[in-house]
């Protein structure tokens, strides 16, 4: 594989920090670990509560943006729980998703595999197709208009019952084909994924790859059982995997992808600054990390942006960021013949000419 250094694209630089942000964005990328409502923008949270009239407690777009000072996980739900309320209508699922992905596209990713949470919108009386088809109607037309290629993976919300997330995959079956996946989300500590075996078995029996967030707040444990019981292809997050000695033989052993959120997690204070965020660590112990946005409108930044804040903060080198978008395709459900393309598109992009200074 060419790895044919760009012409001073991360050498010392006259105009510090804009070639390297240049390098960023154009790299090819893949993004694993997006979730749709998390894209909901403050501009476009009154836009829509403005058309549905749904009353917001906000009186202003900076007054939303004040208020998104996270402590904990927790923390941040409560308040992206209730930025989902507007969404009410096929054309507020369509419009949402339609900005992310011309965003993302700006950003160089060429491949998105993005999170719903039906329940958070089935719970408040929208149905499921109402949500799904608007989704699907903006990945259609990001492939047409964009070429930008996409999966869509349903995760339930952990903090409810099982039984709600049986009748979630319910709801899930007649759209089988337009969802490549299901995965776990929402309040983790005391919601250990073995809870979710049962529809977990049954919705990979129906066709679904498995994911599952696991090791963001919670013990290394919650990682064993996404594994071992839901038969979890990847794991989102899995910061906490390094507590463990022998889950990383093993993560590294069966070349499990994990989908870290570096501004996430510095948000949600799993770390307290990016300078002690551990991905530096886990890509030097061999695993197949990649870097994503987790929710780009609440932690501040799409993923550009998470590759730039680690990369200053943490130092990685040229070869570290192009590990690291390798392995966001390597990591995708992208079929092998897919995943070569993009490979040698990133080796294209290295072997390419240096810009202008
Ligand atoms: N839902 C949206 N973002 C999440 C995160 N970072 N962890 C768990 N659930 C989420
Ligand atoms: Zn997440």
């Amino acid at each position: 594989m060419a790895d044919r250094l760009p012409f001073l694209y991360l050498g010392a630089d006259t105009r510090p920090g804009v070639r390297v942000d240049e390098f960023i964005r154009d790299l090819p990328k893949a993004e694993l670990h997006l979730h749709i409502e998390g894209t909901l923008e403050p501009e476009l949270m009154f836009e829509i509560a403005h058309r549905n009239r749904v009353p917001l407690r906000f009186g202003s777009v900076e007054e939303v943006r004040r208020a998104y000072r996270f402590s904990n996980l927790q923390d941040f739900l409560d308040i992206y729980y209730e930025g989902a309320k507007v969404l009410l209508h096929e054309r507020d699922f369509h419009d949402l998703t339609r900005a992310y992905l011309e965003r993302a596209h700006a950003d160089g990713v060429r491949h998105a595999e993005i999170f719903f949470d039906p329940q958070t919108h089935t719970g408040r009386g929208v149905p499921f197709e109402t949500v799904i088809t608007g989704i699907h109607r903006a990945l259609e037309e990001a492939e047409r208009d964009l070429r930008m290629s996409s999966r869509l993976i349903l995760c339930f919300l952990r903090h409810l019952s099982a039984e709600a997330a049986m009748t979630t995959l319910d709801q899930a079956l007649p759209f089988r084909e337009w969802i490549a996946g299901v995965g776990l989300d929402s309040s983790e500590v005391g919601h250990p994924p073995s809870r979710f075996r049962a529809v977990f078995d049954r919705a990979r029996a129906a066709g679904f790859l498995a994911v599952a967030h696991a090791g963001e707040e919670g013990p290394p444990a919650y990682i064993w059982e996404a594994l071992d019981q839901l038969k979890a292809l990847r794991i989102d997050h899995g910061v906490r995997c390094l507590e463990d000695p022998k889950l990383v033989e093993r993560l590294v052993a069966h070349h499990v992808p994990l989908t870290v959120c570096p501004l996430s997690n510095v948000k949600l204070r799993v770390f307290r600054t990016m300078e002690e965020h551990n991905l530096g660590r886990l890509l030097e112990r061999g695993l197949c990390v990649s870097v994503n946005s987790d929710d780009p409108a609440y932690f501040g930044g799409y993923i550009a942006e998470n590759y730039r804040a680690a990369r200053d903060a943490l130092r990685l080198t040229r070869d570290q960021l192009l590990c690291l978008a390798r392995n966001s395709f390597l990591g995708s459900f992208l079929s092998p013949m897919e995943k070569r393309g993009h490979l040698e598109d990133i080796d294209l992009f290295v072997a390419g000419p240096a810009p202008e200074v």
